[in-house]
């Protein structure tokens, strides 16, 4: 694998920090906005779940947008909306006025969640595409961990979210703000790029995607030429037997719906609860307001340390076994909170969890954040990247990233009154989804590594084309 590929793949992922900085920015920020703007606890729920919706939006139309001009144009709008959303929230004068740059920069969440994994996808070496793959999600799991830090330290310096900090502007704006720095880079850094070689291809750019092709991945041109090509043909072929690429959800052919069920169960297990509301959760079985912020930021730190694991192991064992591995574990660990939670007492209003069961709820919870961080955690994003056709790998996955941003919306509105209903069933049904994507991985899922992007295709073939079935390549 060449420099080149591995400076490419992490510019890619830069797209990720993004994702995972502006969407936990906003934690540290809320109660100051509450506070500020006087909000029910209702508005404030709008005012931080507004934005995953506007990622959900972003997903969809990126997609579309993506096959139709290509990878590093949308990369460029996804910049400048967050960019603008940065700017936008830290000035914002009124909630609605919040609300409304919040879905701005959600919809460039939205964008950067589907074109990083396409993008990285499309440029890697197929024995290496596991692995840079998953720098995506270690640029998520960095942002989240800067966004958590950078809000901590403004906090800090100004003795609290609400309290001005530089300009007669309050903290809770300087974090917001803080955002315009990643964006510019990210634009820039679209700027420089090369354009994605496949996409090149589906628009008839031969020659183009040659001279890239040579740069990246010089002996293995002619080969990944003609194997694009064939699949383009084979595309084409199957779209006029069946008009199975055309139309709104294309055709839901099964691979798209394996895409989505990833998504869904990869939020269905309840990790966003774990980073959207810890401090939350910890204060409420009874740690106290700061130990509860530093298990935060341990668990940040925890996902970040696992990615690695997922790096050093995704091209050698493939998906499939890090997945069910990830899916046995976080079975377990989520059982095991459900349990620990089942023990909670309430004395004089307050919850809390005695005979040894704290600890036992925070090394739970800290193996699970560890069995997601090395599988469904930075998989899905790799899966998402290489599992779909050439010519609908945008649409395709804009899909299923949307469905994970609905899935995503859906867990985080609904924690709050779950949680106060019974923290035993709603963790129990987080363990429930995890043993069943355990059965999902095993009967639906298939093994894609080592395969180039177009053998990847042939695993599930459009009805009507007439295809040579999956091979696995040599070692
Ligand atoms: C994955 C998920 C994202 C989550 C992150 C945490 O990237 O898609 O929603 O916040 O993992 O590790």
């Amino acid at each position: 694998m060449n420099a080149k590929v591995i400076a490419l793949a992490a510019a890619g992922a830069v797209g990720g920090f993004l994702f995972g900085f502006d969407s936990s920015v906003v934690n540290g920020a809320v109660d100051a906005i509450q506070a500020q703007f006087d909000l029910s606890a209702t508005l404030t729920g709008i005012a931080v779940a507004s934005a995953l919706l506007g990622c959900a939006a972003g997903a969809e139309l990126a997609g579309r947008l993506a096959d139709r001009y290509g990878r590093i144009p949308v990369m460029m709008i996804g910049a400048i909306l967050f960019l603008v959303s940065a700017i936008g929230s830290g000035y914002a004068f009124a909630v609605w006025d919040l609300i409304l740059w919040r879905l701005v920069g959600g919809l460039g969440i939205g964008i950067a969640s589907v074109v990083s994994p396409a993008y990285i996808a499309e440029i890697s070496p197929r024995r290496a595409r596991g692995r840079l793959a998953s720098l995506q999600q270690l640029a998520i799991v960095f942002g989240i961990f800067a966004a958590l830090l950078s809000d901590a330290i403004f906090a800090n310096l100004a003795g609290g979210a609400s309290e001005p900090l530089w300009w007669g502007l309050e903290t809770w704006r300087w974090m917001f703000l803080a955002g315009v720095v990643p964006a510019v880079v990210y634009g820039v850094i679209a700027l420089l790029l090369p354009e994605s070689p496949r996409y090149l291809m589906t628009v008839d750019k031969e020659d183009e995607a040659r001279r890239i092709l040579a740069e990246i991945q010089p002996t293995e041109v002619d080969r990944a030429i003609s194997e694009i090509r064939a699949s383009m043909h084979a595309d084409e072929q199957a779209a006029k037997a069946k008009g199975a690429l055309r139309g709104p959800v294309l055709g839901l052919k099964g691979i798209v719906w394996i895409g989505i069920l990833l998504s869904v169960f990869q939020q269905f297990v309840g990790i966003n609860v774990i980073f959207y509301y810890s401090t939350t959760l910890w204060k409420a079985v009874g740690f106290d307001e700061s130990d509860s912020l530093t298990i935060s930021v341990i668990t940040s730190v925890t996902n970040i340390l696992v990615t690695f694991v997922a790096i050093a192991l995704v091209d050698r064992v493939g998906r499939r076994p890090l997945l069910l591995v990830g899916s046995a574990g976080m079975t377990v660990s989520l059982a095991t909170m459900a349990l620990a939670f089942a023990n909670s007492v309430e004395v004089d209003g307050e919850v809390s969890l005695p005979g040894g069961w704290g600890p036992v709820a925070l090394v739970a919870a800290n193996l699970f954040v560890v069995f997601f961080g090395f599988s469904w955690g930075p998989l899905v994003w790799v899966l998402l990247g290489e599992i779909f056709p050439n010519r609908i790998r945008g649409r395709a996955l804009g899909l299923a990233a949307a469905a994970q941003w609905i899935a995503n919306f859906i867990v985080t509105v609904t924690f709050p009154a779950l949680s106060d209903f019974s923290l035993l069933f709603t963790y129990g049904m987080y363990a429930a989804f995890a043993a069943l994507s355990f059965a999902f991985v095993f009967a639906k899922v298939p093994e894609t590594n080592g395969m180039s992007l177009e053998e990847s295709e042939t695993l599930f073939p459009a009805k009507g084309s007439a295809r040579r079935s999956a091979k696995r390549p040599s070692p």
